[in-house]
């Protein structure tokens, strides 16, 4: 082998061990790997609301801890950490009213907007709310969507 050859041989080499190194240090960086949404309702709260959620279809439109019916292709927002967005009584006057649209505006065709529960029990839509509600965003994850969303926006690096 000639000098050249060896040296370019090496320097692959090096790219490639630092390569997966960095990979392997990229795996082990928590926020790669944390799920960003939790809950911190009582098992007994996210039972009951489970099973309302299953009950009124909301399945069937929105997406929750990944969950979403395959058939529906509704372009209804995630509720993953839908409670880091809006507090408990927003939540419920929004399932309480008889016309949600006027809290928030919706630009989908009527079949697929978000229909009114105002007719739900009273002790359901506050089970339902409270259950929203506790369901939360971790901080950094929520940080870096919003210096994403802020990137996209102004073509500016936020983290520099
Ligand atoms: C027919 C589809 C559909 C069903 C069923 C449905 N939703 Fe919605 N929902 C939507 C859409 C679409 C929006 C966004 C607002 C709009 O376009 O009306 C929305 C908005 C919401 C929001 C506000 C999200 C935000 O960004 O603040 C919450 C909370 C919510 N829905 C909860 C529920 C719950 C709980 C149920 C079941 C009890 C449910 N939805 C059932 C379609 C649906």
């Amino acid at each position: 082998m000639r000098g050249g050859e060896k040296f370019v041989l090496l320097a692959i080499g090096v790219l490639v061990i630092f390569g997966v190194g960095r990979n392997l240090l990229h795996v082990a960086e928590p926020h790669e790997t944390d799920i960003p949404f939790y809950s911190t309702a009582t098992s007994e709260v996210a039972r009951k609301a489970t099973d309302l959620y299953r009950e009124n279809t909301c399945r069937s439109c929105h997406s929750l801890w990944s969950l979403k019916d395959v058939m529906q292709s509704v372009p209804a927002p995630m509720l993953d950490g839908i409670g880091s967005l809006r507090t408990e009584s927003w939540l419920y006057d929004y399932l309480s009213s008889p016309n949600p649209q006027a809290i928030l505006p919706s630009r989908l065709k009527k079949k697929y907007q978000m229909p009114s529960f105002a007719l739900m029990p009273e002790s359901d839509r506050k089970l339902l709310a409270s259950y929203l509600a506790s369901l939360r965003v971790k901080d950094w994850y929520l940080e870096q969507t919003k210096k994403d969303e802020q990137e996209k926006l102004t073509g500016v690096d936020q983290s520099k």
